[in-house]
């Protein structure tokens, strides 16, 4: 069924130019982009956003990463957007995804292990959550939560 989930691109993407090619095959792949905002996030929004990784090793360097430049953030409308869109991401680290799959968005266009060049949902609750933070006020949450 159709399904929204929040995607975005990290600064180590955005600082190399890949936007719009990201965005290019986002769309090639059957999403519709129903909200974009490109913004610089502060430390406590950063931590805000990952708080579920409070506590964990890379926690610093993933805040630190995270602030270090402006992010575009998507709201991605397709069936299955939220399963569909991390496979069109590939595995979470750079590495793998190169050697596990070649043709995904964090292969081509990440950097390592954190600076991997895109984030999506990975449940339905997270989405509704990261949708109604990058985009408060608007319809997202709830048109989230009825789908
Ligand atoms: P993302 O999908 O945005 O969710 C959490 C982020 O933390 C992840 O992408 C990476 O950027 C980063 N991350 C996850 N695991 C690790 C790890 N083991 N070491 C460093 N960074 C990580």
């Amino acid at each position: 069924s159709v399904e929204r989930t929040l995607a975005m691109i990290k600064p180590d993407a955005v600082r190399n130019g890949h936007v719009d090619s990201i965005i290019a095959a986002c769309e090639a792949a059957g999403f519709v982009v129903a909200g974009r905002t490109d913004q610089q996030l502060t430390t406590s929004q950063a931590s805000q956003f990952y708080a579920e990784h409070e506590g964990k090793e890379f926690f610093a360097g993933l805040t630190t990463f995270m602030t270090s430049g402006p992010v575009v953030a998507l709201l991605l409308e397709k069936p299955n957007a939220i399963k569909d869109w991390r496979a069109l991401m590939g595995p979470t680290n750079t590495e793998k995804a190169k050697s596990e799959a070649p043709e995904s968005l964090r292969a081509l266009y990440g950097t390592d292990g954190t600076q991997n060049a895109t984030h999506g949902s990975d449940s339905f609750i997270s989405a509704a959550r990261e949708a109604a933070f990058w985009f408060p006020g608007d319809l997202a949450k709830e048109r989230t939560l009825a789908m």
